[in-house]
Parts: structure tokens; C-alpha cells; sequence
């Protein structure tokens, strides 16, 4: 979603913050812009509805003298993905220029105000009140910084905003009102930087250091950068210190090494996750668990547990429901994360809640855990982001540590969340004694083997890609699975429909006769999920009554299994695992299959249309 990158320091602006949009370029956006304050105090503006590359090249602004700019990466709300649009918006007099992610819940009110005073729009946006909102505080009397402090009493909704004034002594200020988006503020002598997401930060370091001390905005509160240092004021005008948080960036150098695209990369990388993914919560060397890092779950005791997430992260919750339910002998209900924040809440003290997410900034995720963590709930979360919002908000994470996921359609980290859910489950069971310690150690051991099989299955490849290229005529997919395979089938779905844009759904296969049966012909493609457990023979009947009505089938099966054999217009054939972990095999073929239609079909598989990586608004 929109990306933020803003600098006052000694160098060349221009390529540091062009580049820093490059990093952000993955998070999905659909325009792009970077303001420039040269030394005369003007602004200039270079605005693109191309790639970011598209910026750097050919452009006239790159031999501006400015070492003051601030860049927008933007995922259209408010406006078509046009350029006058995209941000920077400025204000009439041009001498304040604004970036924004978020929502301004009041803006029509507002807009319509400033209109009645003469402040002429250009854009359809929202964030185009803000430059306005600005100046006319200014002309009441107010400085700079003051006038946009005020943001923080004038707007509605969740925003993280940037403004730069332009003069021969140029400022920044920033500011967060919610959970669209964190902002980083990294200091160096000569002034600072403040970015949306760590990575950002990479243009702006010096040789190979990737250890950093960077500030963390919380909501309403200001900081300002300019010549004369970096100050931080609370949302009462107060001046506040902010400590520095020491930050490894090594995770967010991440290159396509030699794949043609990022997720296809970050699909082969998934036979480390599970063990990096549990590292710092199981000593596989014992067997044995490292309470220290599991204190929320060994200080307390809980009378169920209640999951939540977005996307590929609910699909991972929903998996680990069976988990908990059947290894912790715990009631367990899963919520998708927008879904939650509007229902009545039954959740104390005795809840225990982990909120999962990828990114960490998602901002239904982060609504949600705020409300609860209000309630009193005991609040961890699984994510792969150090330093995100839902690690600052959580009493307790636990980091995927997977290395940042470039391609917007999840894969490894879905596998790392699976691994790290199964890894609580099984601790808390062993805690409340539902699990013998033998049990505890088979489970452990389960997942030690789980790399060697998983590196079998994606030595697969060529074969997934024989079958894509047989399927990937057909415009619509069934995906079907029961038990804990049923959200598998709901993230094959998910992922063919995110990069292919092919209509798929995923469903439980005893739903099958309730109503989508009638779209069985030959031109619909069912997947059915058959690998060995206790509703094997269901699915199995399932297949059939697909092919009793002339349905094309792939069959996902076991290696030993042939039952389907002459069934099935097409087998996949996966090692057998213990039915656990078999969600964390069978969603292999699927990403492959996903991404082999995608490509033969020619889309933009890392950057698919209308997404975003990290979903920053409501
Ligand atoms: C699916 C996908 C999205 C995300 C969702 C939640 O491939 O990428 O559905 O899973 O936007 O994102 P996080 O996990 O960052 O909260």
C-alpha cells in the first residue's frame, strides 16, 4: 500500500529517495512522486504512473542541487491512479508539499470548507486537503510546525503523514494518527529520514552497515527534521525524547537471486522455514521447548484461544485452529481481522489472542489487537517484521524470521505461521499436560524431518508446471479439501485468483452438493485436496461425483496412493507426513500451480494488479 520516504540531510536527495521508492515498490502502488526543495526554497515535482524506475531514468529533476525531498509511493483510495493524483499534493502557494497513506474520514467536510475559502484542489484525493489544511492554519497565525501539529486535532481516521516546508531553511515534520502504516525516523549528523518500512532505510546507510538506532512514531506524536537536529513533540505540543531502537536491516537486503521472479524464489526458499521459523522457540537439539521465549503462554492459563488475521494469515489460523483445538484441547474460534473489529467482543483475561500477519502493519490486524489488548486479553503475535506495529503492540512475538517476503502472494511466510502456531499448540498441550512428553517429542521430531520432505516436494517443480500448462485454459477453479485441509483449499483459491486473476474458489468438499456442484462441466477445474487422514474416503468420494459429471480433476494425493489413479485427469503426488503437517506439503503444489498459470497467462506475478503487500487502510 503507499509508501513514504522523506529526507533533509548533506547529499544528493534526489537518487537516495528514488531508490528508497524502489524498496517499497513491492508493497504494490500504483503511482508514484518525489518533491524536491532546491536552494532557492522551490519545490519540484516529478510525478509517474510507471514504475518507479521510470523516475530515476531520463529525469531532468536528477541534476537538481536539493539535499531536502520527501517521495510517495502511492495504492489509489481516493482518485484514480492518475498524476495529478499521485503525491506530493502542494498547496496553492507552492511552498508546502505533503505525502500521505491512510484515510481522512472527514475530508468531504473539510474539503468543502477550504473550498468556500478560495483553496483551489487539483486532485480528487483526500490527502490533497492536508497541504491546504497547513497553510490556512499558517495564515491564522500559526508556524510550520504548530499548523501541522493541528492535523492532529483536524482529521479523522488513520493516517501517517509527511509534510515539507519549502524555504532556504527547509523542515519535515511527520506524523502518525493511527495504524495506516508506521513511520521509522533513522537520524544521522546531518539531518534524518523517516520511512514506512525499514528497507526504505537501506539507500540511506553508509557502506555495508545494516545495524541501525532508528525511533518508532506513536499515534499523534510529531517529530520535525531540520537544519538545526531532530526534535519530538506528544500530541500536546510537549518535547519528548524518543529512545533509539536498534534495528538489524540484514533481512531486508533481499535480491531475486537468479529466479524470474521473487515468488518464485521465495517458494523454493520454504524448506528452511519451519526450522527458522522455531528456532527461538524449540531447542531441536533436546526436543525441548525454550520457555523463556514462550512467557505469556507458560505464565498463564487460558481457557481458549482466539486467533485472528487477513488473507493468507487467516488461512494460517484457520489451519492452526485444529492445532489448538486437538493438541491443546482448547475451544478455539478464528475471526478474519475486519471482520472482529466490528462484532461483539467476548475476550479476558483467560483469552489467549494471537494475531497473525506477515507484515505486521496491516491495519485491520492492528485495529483489532489495540481493542483487545484494551479488553485486558492476553495479546502475542506470529509476524515477520522486528519493530512493526503488531511487534510493538503484541506482549510477546514470535518472528517468522524468514527474510522479507517481496512477492505480494504469501508463500514461505504462510508456511513459517504454520510452523510457529503448531509449535504453541504443542507447548500449551504439554503445558496443561493434554500431551504426554513423548508425544511432545514426536511432534518435535515431525517437524525436524519436515525440511527434507518439503525440499522432495519442490523438486516436483517441472512436474506442477506440466500440469499448469494443461489447466490453465480454464477460467474458473474449485478448490476442495476438508478438515485441515479445507483452508488449504481456500489459500489455492486465494493464490491463483491474486496473480492469475482467474475466478477460484476454495470450499469444504461435503458443501460440494449444497451448490456449487451445478458448475460442474468440463470447462471447470476442481482440485481436490485427497491426502491420507480421516476423511480421506470422503474426498475420495468427493472426485468421484466430480467426475460422474464430467468435471476435470487434479487429484493431491500421497506418493503411495493410487486409488485415484483412474480417476483423476491429473495427479499430484506429495510425501505422506503426519496429517498435521500435511497442510504445510499441500500448499506447495498449489503455489506452484498458481504461478505457473500466472506466467503462461503473462502477469505481473510479483506485483499482481490492485494489490498491495502491506494493507495500510480499512
Ligand atoms: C495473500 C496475501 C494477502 C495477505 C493479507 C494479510 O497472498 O498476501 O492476503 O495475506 O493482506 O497480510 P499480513 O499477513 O501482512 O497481515
Amino acid at each position: 500500500m503507499c509508501g513514504i520516504a522523506a529526507y533533509l540531510g548533506s547529499e544528493q536527495a534526489y537518487p537516495l529517495l528514488t531508490s528508497a521508492l524502489s524498496k517499497l515498490e513491492y508493497r504494490g502502488y500504483d503511482s508514484a512522486g518525489v518533491a524536491l526543495i532546491d536552494g532557492n526554497g522551490d519545490i519540484h515535482l516529478n510525478k509517474t504512473i510507471n514504475k518507479v524506475a521510470s523516475l530515476s531514468e531520463n529525469s531532468s529533476k536528477a541534476s537538481i542541487k536539493s539535499t531536502v525531498g520527501i517521495a510517495h509511493t502511492r495504492w489509489a483510495t481516493h482518485g484514480a491512479p492518475t498524476v495529478p493524483n499521485a503525491h506530493p499534493h502542494v498547496n496553492n502557494d507552492k511552498n508546502i508539499a505533503v505525502v500521505h497513506n491512510g484515510i481522512i474520514e472527514n475530508f468531504a467536510e473539510l474539503k468543502a470548507q477550504l473550498q468556500k475559502q478560495g483553496y483551489e484542489f487539483v486532485s480528487e484525493t483526500d490527502s490533497e486537503v492536508i497541504p491546504h489544511l497547513i497553510a490556512q492554519q499558517m495564515k491564522e497565525g500559526l508556524d510550520f510546525e504548530s499548523a501541522f501539529a493541528s492535523l492532529n486535532r483536524l482529521l479523522r481516521g488513520s493516517q501517517a503523514i509527511v509534510a515539507v516546508l519549502a524555504s532556504e531553511e527547509p523542515m519535515i515534520c511527520a506524523l502518525r494518527t493511527g495504524y495506516a502504516g508506521g513511520l521509522a525516523v533513522f537520524p544521522d549528523h546531518n539531518g534524518g529520514t523517516i520511512t514506512s518500512d525499514l528497507s526504505a532505510i537501506l539507500p540511506f546507510l553508509k557502506g555495508t552497515d545494516v545495524q541501525v538506532g532508528v525511533a518508532f512514531l506513536e499515534p499523534h506524536e510529531i517529530v520535525t527534521i531540520s537544519a538545526k537536529g531532530i526534535s519530538y513533540r506528544d500530541e500536546n505540543g510537549n518535547v519528548i525524547k524518543k529512545d533509539l531502537v536498534k534495528m538489524s536491516l540484514s533481512d531486508n537486503v533481499v535480491e531475486k537471486k537468479g529466479y524470474d521472479h521473487y515468488m518464485l524464489k521465495e517458494i523454493m526458499e520454504q524448506s528452511d522455514s519451519v526450522l527458522a521459523a522455531t528456532r527461538e522457540l524449540i531447542d531441536f537439539s533436546s526436543l525441548h521447548f525454550k520457555s523463556d521465549n514462550l512467557s505469556v503462554l507458560s505464565g498463564s492459563s487460558f481457557d481458549r484461544v482466539l486467533m485472528i488475521g487477513c488473507g493468507t494469515s487467516l488461512n494460517a489460523c484457520s489451519v492452526a485452529q485444529t492445532y489448538f483445538e486437538e493438541l491443546a484441547n482448547l475451544p478455539t474460534e478464528i475471526y478474519s481481522s475486519s471482520e472482529f473489529r466490528y462484532k461483539k467482543k467476548f475476550v479476558n483475561d483467560k483469552t489467549l489472542v494471537i494475531a497473525v500477519g506477515q507484515s505486521g502493519e496491516t491495519a485491520d490486524t492492528l485495529s483489532a489487537m489495540s481493542e483487545i489488548k484494551a479488553l485486558g486479553a492476553r495479546l502475542v503475535t506470529v509476524c515477520n517484521t522486528p519493530g512493526s506495529q503488531a511487534d510493538q503492540l503484541a506482549e510477546e512475538s514470535y518472528f517468522m524470521n524468514c527474510g522479507v517476503e517481496v512477492g505480494v502472494a504469501s508463500t514461505k511466510t504462510f508456511i513459517s505461521s504454520l510452523s510457529i502456531l503448531y509449535a504453541l499448540a504443542i507447548y500449551l498441550g504439554s503445558n496443561v499436560g493434554y500431551l504426554s512428553e513423548t508425544a511432545v517429542r514426536d511432534k518435535i521430531a515431525d517437524m525436524l524431518s519436515l525440511p527434507d520432505v518439503i525440499a522432495e516436494t519442490l523438486k516436483d517443480a517441472d512436474s506442477f508446471k506440466e500440469i499448469a500448462h494443461h489447466i490453465n485454459f480454464s477460467n474458473n477453479f474449485l478448490f476442495l479439501g476438508r478438515g485441515i485441509n479445507y483452508p488449504i483449499a481456500i489459500e489455492g483459491a486465494l493464490k491463483l485468483k491474486e496473480i492469475s486473476y482467474i475466478h477460484a474458489e476454495g470450499y469444504a468438499a461435503g458443501e460440494m452438493k449444497h451448490g456449487p456442484i451445478a458448475l460442474i462441466d468440463e470447462s471447470l477445474v476442481t482440485v481436490a485436496i485427497a491426502t491420507q487422514d480421516m476423511l480421506y474416503d470422503k474426498m475420495v468420494s468427493n472426485v468421484k461425483e466430480v467426475k460422474a459429471r464430467n468435471g476435470l480433476v487434479v487429484a493431491l494425493v500421497n506418493e503411495s496412493d493410487d486409488s485415484l489413479d483412474s480417476d483423476a485427469d491429473y495427479l499430484i503426488k506429495v510425501p505422506a507426513v503426519s496429517p498435521y503437517l500435511a497442510p504445510i506439503i499441500n500448499v506447495i503444489p498449489l503455489q506452484f500451480l498458481s504461478y505457473y498459470i500466472a506466467s503462461a497467462r503473462g502477469c505481473d506475478i510479483d506485483q499482481p494488479r490492485n494489490l498491495a503487500k502491506s494493507v495500510t487502510v480499512e
